[in-house]
């Protein structure tokens, strides 16, 4: 993303976080901890150690085959302004973020609200793994094996209700362990947003784990949103609050540069940028730019969404 306030930011050797630790797994749905807790109001259990299911998850290709961008780019090439605006930043940085204990806030409009563990949140929840592109509104691409299930499995969970006519997302505000938070780059905490029916898609993902392993903290740890026919700012990271409401939010991009940066934010070739065009892509690690498709391949599966909107002006 690119901010006019761009803050230059050295960073000290002994904030580079050795690849093994991202590297090492750590332990996701500790066995024990799953029994029968549920929703709670208040504060939740402490969630202990947790460990990702072992592997053998179901596995669908939803990027035509494309090779899965290198683990090493993935992982050091990242935006997550929380720790920093340059790409290199957060994998240095985000070793800071205490991922456990983590909870997450459900409010608004539903029939169920509360705080629940992560551990909670996450149990009922079978793992696969999808394989799909991801276009930043930069101009550059990537094709990531996330581990998750479907956002509309946990969401209906919570019994909306008709008020529910759009899903907020926020990530943790805590400038302690997200020094960038300590700038005003951006308003936080970073929010971001859909349509009930956008996050009801199937395609719409709750990610906890990329390439049979849990996340690494740069990539969004311990839960993210994948949302693969919107530009990449859409995926908000280390979520902490989801909230039904009536109206449409402002989100965090929203905010900073409401010209730049719409509500819908679906990839779409036609619709320049006002600062760049959006017709073609980088693929990370490849040479060549390939042309960018509508709602970034996705088009069979989301166009019915938008029918009869003007994207031009719905951008
Ligand atoms: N979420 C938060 N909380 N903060 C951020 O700065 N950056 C977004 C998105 N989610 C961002 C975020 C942008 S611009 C992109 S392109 C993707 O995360 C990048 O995800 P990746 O680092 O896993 O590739």
């Amino acid at each position: 993303m690119d901010m006019p306030n761009r803050r230059p930011d050295a960073v000290p050797a002994s904030e580079i976080t050795p690849e093994a630790v991202y590297r090492q797994r750590r332990e996701f749905m500790r066995q024990g901890l799953a029994a029968g807790l549920g929703l709670v109001a208040g504060v939740p259990p402490l969630a202990r150690a947790r460990e990702l299911p072992a592997g053998g998850y179901p596995s669908r290709d939803f990027s035509a085959g494309e090779a899965p961008t290198d683990w090493e780019d993935a992982t050091r090439y990242n935006n997550f302004y929380e720790f920093g605006t340059g790409k290199d930043e957060p994998a240095k940085k985000a070793r800071r973020l205490k991922t456990d204990p983590w909870s997450v806030s459900i409010e608004g409009a539903c029939e169920k609200p509360g705080i629940l563990a992560l551990e909670d949140l996450l149990r009922p929840h079978p793992l696969e793994e999808r394989i799909y592109r991801l276009r930043c509104v930069e101009g550059w691409s990537m094709v990531i094996p996330w581990l998750g299930f479907p956002l509309g499995d946990l969401l209906r969970r919570f019994r909306p209700t008709s008020q529910a006519k759009y899903v907020v997302f926020e990530t943790l505000h805590d400038p302690e362990q997200m020094p960038g938070q300590r700038w005003p780059v951006l308003q936080w905490p970073y929010t971001e947003g859909l349509r009930i029916d956008e996050a009801m898609h199937p395609l719409t993902l709750i990610a906890v784990g990329m390439y049979g392993r849990q996340l690494p903290k740069q990539n969004g740890a311990p839960l993210r949103l994948v949302v693969p026919w919107k530009y990449g700012f859409k995926s908000i990271k280390s979520i902490v609050r989801i909230r039904f409401q009536e109206r449409q939010p402002v989100t965090s991009w929203m905010r900073a540069a409401p010209r730049e940066y719409g509500f819908y934010a679906n990839v779409n070739p036609t619709v320049d940028h006002p600062r760049w065009s959006q017709r073609k892509e980088r693929r990370i690690g490849e040479f060549f730019k390939r042309d960018t498709l509508m709602f970034n391949g996705y088009a069979d599966q989301v166009a019915g969404l938008y029918r009869g909107m003007d994207l031009r002006k719905h951008f």
